[in-house]
């Protein structure tokens, strides 16, 4: 149980999620967690399902926390850092930041001698399977066991170089919409050789779970594991072939060099 209150700076999609995942927790009481968003009626069920407090007041979130969670667009950063600038202290305060793109040395320069931390989870954080990639500035490093104590209750956490944080923006989290989206293509073919829509997706929803299950839980790759489903001449091997054909793994492979190449372009 963490003591500390949190303030979730911009309650949309990915804020949200660590509101619900903080709370599925059981690491923190709803009591502590403050969500703001410039238009409350967008976090009303939020506080209405979790038992958040919200508010539209930013510096006044930041006032009664100790930890400052900024989930806001990009293009929101700066004029919500200059809404709280003056209430973050340097020996109260610890900002996290989810924004992606910008780096800690702009987030330092905006912020002023404070504590801070890049996050990049995903929204699978709501039901606390995130995968977090986790970057510290210097004071950050301070807070670095407690700030992993957080993420490892919301899924597993990855310390990583800040140099790396691009590759994990899109291997971390887009790449919870890239297997979304071969979850749905797997089910559409499904739906072709004969499943109701409900029953492909249930299908594969649950080859995907089990699938990363093996690999998490068996600490394999997957290359043997694809080995024992592999019969010679057999049906699995002809699809999966049929697949590398029409240009899975490279259209995969380009999709995420793509996104890459686009946050290095955009990143400040
Ligand atoms: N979604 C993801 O899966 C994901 C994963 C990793 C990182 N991120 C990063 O996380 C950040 C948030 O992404 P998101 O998808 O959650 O965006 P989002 O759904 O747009 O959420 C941001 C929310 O903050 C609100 N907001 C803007 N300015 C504010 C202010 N001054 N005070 C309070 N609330 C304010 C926005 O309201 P308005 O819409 O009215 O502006 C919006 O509701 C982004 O920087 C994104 O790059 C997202």
């Amino acid at each position: 149980m963490i003591s500390k209150n949190i303030a979730i700076l911009g309650g949309g999609n990915l804020g949200s999620s660590i509101a619900k995942g903080l709370i599925k927790s059981g690491l923190m009481q709803p009591r502590q967690i403050t969500v703001t968003n410039l238009d409350l009626s967008l976090i009303e069920q939020l506080k209405e399902d979790t038992g958040v407090n919200i508010t539209t007041n930013n510096a006044e979130a930041v006032s009664n926390a100790k930890i400052v969670i900024i989930a806001v667009k990009p293009t929101a950063a700066h004029f919500i850092i200059n809404e709280i600038k003056e209430t973050l202290q340097t020996d109260k305060h610890v900002v996290i930041s989810v924004i992606s793109g910008i780096k800690l040395p702009n987030l330092e320069e905006l912020l002023g001698d404070i504590p801070v931390i890049r996050a990049m989870p995903n929204t699978a954080i709501a039901i606390r399977e995130s995968m977090t990639a986790l970057s510290f500035n210097e004071k950050g490093l301070a807070y670095k066991d407690e700030v992993v104590e957080i993420f490892n209750q919301l899924g597993a956490t990855m310390i990583i170089p800040e140099a790396q944080m691009p590759a994990a923006t899109v291997l971390a989290s887009c790449g919870i919409a890239f297997a979304l989206r071969f979850m749905r293509a797997a089910s559409q073919g499904g739906i072709e050789i004969g499943f109701s829509s409900k029953q492909s997706l249930e299908v594969a929803a649950q080859i995907m779970k089990g699938a990363s299950k093996l690999i998490i839980e068996n600490g394999t790759h997957p290359e043997p594991e694809i080995d024992k489903v592999t019969t010679p001449l057999g049906v699995t091997i002809k699809s999966l072939n049929k697949m590398e054909h029409e240009g899975f793994s490279s259209s995969l492979v380009q999709g995420v060099v793509t996104g890459y190449n686009k946050i290095l372009e955009t990143e400040s």
